[in-house]
């Protein structure tokens, strides 16, 4: 029998300076009432300049691997999700992999933009239900503010920075991740871009002056797709796990834009009380979005073993995905580890 790959551990990194709506408001022109009536957002926060990527995710990393009760050198595998990787080369996973110890694990990244937690998700419960790797961690991190305009209001306003990782771990229970669903539409590419710094668009001053090395976006292009792509691959992914809507106890949405959320609830007939939505403190930390979310809801809980996860998103790409996953007895997954695992 395939093992499942069931969430052990997690942890989540904030930076600690705030940007808010009126700081916002001396540097564009943007006003705060704008921005809370149409994203529901208030204020993010933007990394130091020490803070990258792989620092975030290191730490994290380390608050994940804390919670699961394991050492670094427990696991074989990390995937790290990330848009804003510290360096086009090495990957921000092998750096997460030399500062976190994890001698043992192989290490690369996934760029799927906002899906890229979901997307790595889903690659990392099929290493375990393979029997190719028996503890993943999963980690996505980003430094949006170091690729932003902050004289284009249509970006600056929306995105923050931030990193969560989840430890994924083989377990014979009935539970873990029961389901994913994954989705693109590459013909859209154009809609949410940084069109400078790869090998189609070399770095160089031109392009530096142009600002090609920034965010760009037609958000209300995105927007139209973002809400039917929501509640599709929601109704899929719980579908797939053999579920209806009223199995699941919480959806872990994308925080986006809370117009968006507030949409793809209604489509899905969803209570308040189901919805985990910190978009106001965050804004939109693309792949980090999702797994923060989680980070703070199985923080502050309750949650039960037998609990059904529905968590969702969409981005750049386009790209969309959902997962359901269901809450396992982690005392029972830590009590078995003296055990030999099975080769
Ligand atoms: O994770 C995936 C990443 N992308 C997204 O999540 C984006 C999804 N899209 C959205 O969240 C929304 O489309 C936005 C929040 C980006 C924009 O909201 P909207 O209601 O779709 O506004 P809009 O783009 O249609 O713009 C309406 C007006 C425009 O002015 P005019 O042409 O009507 O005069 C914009 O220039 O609002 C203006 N505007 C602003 N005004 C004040 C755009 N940004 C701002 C701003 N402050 N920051």
């Amino acid at each position: 029998m395939h093992p499942n790959a069931a969430i052990t551990g997690w942890g989540h990194y904030l930076p600690e300076r705030i940007l808010s709506n009126q700081d916002l408001e001396k540097m564009v022109a943007t006003s705060d009432e704008w921005i809370r009536t149409r994203t529901g957002i208030q204020e993010r926060r933007v990394a130091g300049p020490s803070e990258t990527t792989s620092v975030m995710c290191t730490r994290a990393a380390r608050l994940a691997l804390d919670r699961a009760g394991l050492f670094a050198q427990d696991i074989d595998l990390i995937i790290c999700a990330t848009t804003t990787p510290d360096h086009l080369l090495p990957g921000t996973g092998c750096l997460v992999q030399r500062k976190l110890g994890a001698d043992n694990a192989g290490a690369f990244d996934l760029n799927s933009a906002c899906t890229g937690f979901l997307y790595a998700l889903s690659v990392a419960s099929q290493f375990i239900q393979a029997g190719t790797s028996r503890r993943v961690l999963v980690v996505a991190g980003e430094t949006l503010s170091r690729f932003m305009n902050y004289q284009d209001r249509t970006t600056c306003v929306l995105f923050g920075d931030g990193a969560a990782a989840v430890v994924l771990e083989a377990t014979e229970q009935q539970a873990g991740v029961l389901s994913t669903v994954l989705g693109a539409r590459g013909d859209a590419e154009h809609i949410l871009a940084i069109e400078a710094g790869g090998s189609a668009r070399p770095a160089s001053p031109d392009t530096v002056a142009a600002g090609e090395h920034f965010v760009r976006m037609q958000g209300n292009e995105i927007f139209k797709t973002a809400i039917r792509a929501m509640a599709q691959s929601s109704r899929q992914a719980v579908q797939r796990a053999g579920l209806s809507m009223s199995d699941i106890h919480r959806v872990v949405p994308h925080q986006a834009n809370s117009r968006i959320i507030v949409a793809t609830q209604q489509a899905l007939k969803l209570d308040d009380s189901k919805l985990v939505v910190n978009v106001e403190r965050y804004g939109n930390t693309g792949s980090t979005s999702v797994p923060i979310a989680l980070a703070e809801f199985l923080d502050t809980g309750p949650i039960h073993a037998g609990d059904n996860l529905l968590m969702v998103a969409f981005g750049g790409g386009l790209t969309w995905a959902a997962a359901v996953v269901r809450w396992a007895d982690i005392a029972q997954i830590q009590g078995q580890r003296a055990t030999p695992l099975a080769a």
